[in-house]
């Protein structure tokens, strides 16, 4: 399973890079807002950083970022879409899992830049983007289940579906909006192919009160012991 860091805070963005090891970024005009910068001036940060990284290229980390969320018309979201693709290689194109989304991203699949369908809340929205051949899903899982839904069954369905027609792994399911380890560990063992979340979250859920009682234990031990 990939890990995917959702933000568009570069000081987040390296330690989750340098510490965790995340395998993408995934964006929105929330975590550009949070970031505090104009919107092209954090795309071209993100940009940078995959360059120094040596790891541009949306094979190698790609990063999700998504269009103005007002346009509905599709040649104003391929427009804008275009623009932002053009910027690095490691962009994919965010866009709503609206009618006009829906074919904003099926064109500009056509014409080679990868898309991440997203606002999907249903097994039926998840499977028209990988009929027009997104490379991403996100299926919002945090706030479902922050309403009281069980997302299990939700993403089970999703990876069932993809298997049966051959989509699993072609267009790969992000569940988004990741709140703790449980979920990580839910998208885990349905089968979806990448998680994505704040950085909070991933240290939260790589933590565990055992390993610093066990590592107290190990040290007590080790220093009673006479190294050579
Ligand atoms: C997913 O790609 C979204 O960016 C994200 O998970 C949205 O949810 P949040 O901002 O409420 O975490």
């Amino acid at each position: 399973m990939k890990f995917f860091l959702d933000s568009a805070k570069i000081d987040e963005i390296r330690e989750a890079y340098d510490t965790f090891g995340i395998d993408g970024i995934t964006t929105n005009p929330n975590h550009i807002m949070n970031s505090g910068k104009p919107f092209y001036t954090v795309i071209a940060e993100l940009a940078e950083f995959v360059k120094e990284k040596d790891i541009e290229c949306w094979e190698k980390f790609p990063i999700s970022v998504e269009i103005n969320p007002h346009l509905d018309d599709v040649d104003e979201m391929l427009e804008m879409g275009t623009k932002i693709a053009a910027m690095s290689s490691s962009f994919v194109i965010k866009v709503p899992c609206t009618p006009s989304g829906i074919e904003a991203a099926r064109k500009l699949e056509q014409k080679g830049i990868r898309t991440n369908l997203t606002l999907v809340f249903s097994p039926t929205q998840a499977l028209i983007a990988a009929k027009n051949n997104s490379l991403f899903v996100s299926p919002f899982i945090g706030w479902k289940e922050n309403s009281g839904e069980d997302c299990r069954k939700y993403i089970d369905d999703i990876v069932k579906i993809y298997k049966n027609y051959g989509f699993y792994g072609k267009t790969e399911i992000i569940c988004a909006a990741v709140r703790n380890g449980k979920q990580i560990v839910d998208c885990a063992v349905s089968g979806a192919d990448i998680v994505t979340a704040g950085l909070d979250v991933y240290k939260e859920a790589f933590y565990h009160p055992f390993t610093d009682y066990g590592l107290k234990k190990f040290q007590a031990a080790w220093d009673k012991t006479i190294t050579d």
